[in-house]
């Protein structure tokens, strides 16, 4: 059941699809306050009582015990005591723990706020057994109230829409780097990969692919043919990929600036200048993305890069990030320049400091320009986390019409609740840290329940310099990511997989990626058709194994394999905690595999440093494709053969999903094919690893 409350006239977000009726009582889970602002929603929690969601943000699976805010941030070091991330995730899920007390008046809720502005929520921060919630505006706020978790996050889905659906390629492993400067560096990472046969999908063009950072050009001198290129590379089996940025660099002569300032398509100040900040290009104009004409614009100019042939794209600093704006900046310097003669002791060193590392992403800043939503003027600030989501929404809307039968790979830093029916999203500028692998672990299945199913994090770490162990650990983990791509920023050291010594392993591991595909996909497509999370905590098929709530390191992936993944240095395995019987699969390669059984309970697991290993629950199973030697793509992998790992007491069966992989024509009643293998059969494959079907 799901009951909505009207507080105030908030602004339309656009998260909510599904047409669902007030209700006019009060909040039955939550006490309600009006405060001057917006509202506060407060409950108390019981000691075990676990709550989950709200997306992109640091931490743990179970987000108690810590303030969280919703107010997308362009801040690349994530570390524990960030509140912000690039998202604004308003929704969370309290599981009241199944203690003596009586169930019925304490259920457990899903709870979505829906506001365009600031949220605070205090999940027991303050007070370990109190959550607070504070807007910052009027809202509506949902309370869904099911009979699982599962059914918790499923009402959310069809509440707030179906999920995008990326290309079969956007499934195979991808390459990305800022540094990649011009046409030779790409071939060249191109080749490194075929000549090293490690199957690759995707390459990536970060900014240094435009002309001074402009939006929608190419670098002509670095990149003489670009549309040769992309060819070129397809025939490689290969997608470039360029990334689009938010701030419209300011240039007379630059088609994109002129004809934004003529259409009136930028965010304005109050007294109706366009706004100016500064991001790479230096100053830039802000596409009012809020504004349907500036959406439907901005939209069309991705279609020039089509036209050269790019299928996919990445949107990046939409939160929007503003390095300065032109206004604060002057004001700045000026008071830096009247202190030229001064003697600054410790309090005017400091003050000198943080004004200019305060300079970027200033909330005053976020406070002087305005949208035009169809006709209202907003101050920005009070729509800010919906910036990013309609910045991807121009481009999904734009697609549609260019290529309407194609699906186009789309993925964003900044979302919001409901951006998942555009695109995916990436976790923006990690670390090459140990932690960062956890926290990748910890964000899937927190960013599934809020719809957004394509989504992965940077392999190996964006920010700092990474170490082969980190790389091969991160790697066993991604190859369950949708979105699976090594990403680094400009100044690392090199990351591709050909730049380590043990390339042998990661060829490998990429191809067992290769070979879960059948598996991959069709969880995938269930989870997106079905409404469904595609990672979930152990709680979530465990809810009455009080331990699964405990587990904050294992995911579920799909509906037949748990995993497990080694996430510190110099581990040579890990505890794991098997919530069931189940089977323990363990690969080196797609061709060097075991499985055994192992009982319900904790197991201490050596797990080598090259090894893949997860684990099939009871009366499931799951295809692996059978790949020969030289696959270079996913368009290389043969969808008719088989080989099934899975064990029964008696026959599993598994429902999988095949299409051609890029049509928008999705037929899942025709495509869905269900097999059914005995007992005997999946022992064969068990004992010997040959069995085909
Ligand atoms: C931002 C993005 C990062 C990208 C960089 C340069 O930091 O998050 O992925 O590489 O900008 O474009």
């Amino acid at each position: 059941m799901i009951y909505k409350y009207i507080y105030g006239e908030s602004i339309e977000t656009g998260a909510v699809v599904e047409a669902t009726r007030e209700c006019k009582q009060e909040v039955s889970v939550m006490q309600f306050v009006r405060t001057e602002e917006g509202i506060r929603l407060s409950c108390c929690m019981e000691p075990d009582d676990v709550v989950y969601g709200l997306g992109e943000q640091v931490r743990g699976m179970n987000k108690r015990g810590f303030t969280y805010i919703s107010d997308a941030t362009d801040d690349p070091i994530h570390t524990e005591c960030k509140h912000s991330l690039y998202g604004g995730h308003n929704f969370l899920i309290l599981n009241r723990a199944q203690t003596e007390k009586v169930v019925e008046n304490r259920p457990s809720f899903g709870l979505f706020v829906d506001t365009p502005g600031r949220v605070v929520f205090d999940v027991g921060e303050t007070k370990y057994d109190q959550l607070t919630i504070t807007t910052d505006g009027d809202c509506v706020v949902y309370v869904i109230l099911g009979d699982s978790l599962k059914e918790i996050a499923k009402q959310f889905r069809q509440l707030i829409g179906p999920s995008y659906i990326a290309p079969k390629w956007a499934f195979g492993y991808q390459q990305s780097r800022w540094g990649y400067a011009c046409e030779q560096d790409i071939r060249e990472v191109a080749d490194n990969y075929q000549r090293c046969g490690i199957p690759l999908d995707a390459i990536y063009l970060d900014i240094d692919y435009m002309e001074n950072y402009k939006d929608f050009t190419v670098d002509s001198g670095r990149f003489p043919d670009f549309q040769r290129l992309v060819h070129d590379m397809k025939e490689q089996g290969i997608h470039l990929v360029p990334i689009i940025d938010a701030g419209v660099k300011i240039e007379k002569g630059y088609s994109v600036y002129e004809e934004g300032v003529q259409g009136n398509y930028f965010c304005k100040e109050e007294d109706g200048k366009d706004f100016v900040g500064a991001v790479w290009p230096g100053k830039v104009h802000f596409p009012d993305v809020l504004n349907s004409k500036a959406r439907e614009w901005f939209g069309s100019k991705y279609e020039w890069l089509m036209e050269q042939g790019i299928d996919g794209f990445w949107n990046d600093m939409n939160e929007p990030a503003i390095f300065y704006s032109e206004n604060h900046l002057k004001t700045v310097l000026e008071e830096i320049l009247s202190m030229k003669d001064e003697n600054m002791d410790l309090h005017a060193f400091f003050h000198m400091r943080d004004q200019v590392v305060g300079l970027s992403n200033h909330p005053k800043d976020y406070q002087s320009f305005y949208h035009d939503m169809d006709g209202r003027k907003v101050r920005h600030d009070k729509v800010h986390n919906l910036y990013g989501c309609y910045m991807t929404r121009a481009a999904a809307e734009a697609f549609d019409k260019i290529a309407p039968d194609r699906r186009i790979l789309l993925f964003s830093r900044s979302s919001y609740i409901g951006m998942h029916r555009y695109g995916g999203i990436w976790t923006g500028d990690n670390s090459a840290w140990w932690g960062h692998l956890l926290l990748s672990i910890q964000q899937m299945p927190a960013l599934n329940l809020c719809g957004i199913l394509y989504t992965g994090s940077d392999i190996g770490g964006f920010g700092c310099d990474t170490t082969e162990d980190l790389m091969m650990r991160w790697m066993e983990f991604a190859i369950f990511t949708p979105l699976m791509r090594n990403h680094a920023a400009a100044g690392t050291r090199l990351q591709e997989l050909y730049q380590f010594e043990d390339i042998e392993s990661f060829r490998n591991i990429v191809r067992i990626r290769y070979g879960l595909l059948p598996y991959l996909y069709s969880e995938y497509m269930k989870a997106a058709f079905q409404g469904e999370m595609y990672f979930r905590p152990l709680s979530f098929d465990y809810p009455q194994d009080s331990h699964a709530f405990q587990v904050e390191d294992q995911l579920m992936v799909g509906e037949s394999i748990m995993i497990a993944p080694v996430y510190t240095q110099n581990a040579r395995g890990r505890y794991v905690y098997l919530p069931e019987e189940m089977l323990m699969v363990r690969m080196k390669s797609l061709e060097e595999k075991s499985c055994r059984i192992m009982e319900k309970g904790h197991h201490y697991l050596e797990i080598a440093l090259n090894e893949v290993v997860f684990f099939v629950r009871k009366n499931h199973m799951l295809p692996l494709a059978i790949l020969n030697d030289s696959v270079k793509s996913t368009a290389d992998v043969e969808t008719s053969q088989y080989e099934w790992i899975g064990y029964a007491d008696e026959v599993a069966e598994y429902v999988f999903y095949q299409d051609d992989g890029i049509s928008k024509d999705y037929p899942p009643s025709r495509e869905w094919k269900k097999v059914m293998l005995t007992k005997e059969r999946l022992e064969e494959n068990i004992n010997d690893g040959a069995g085909k079907l």
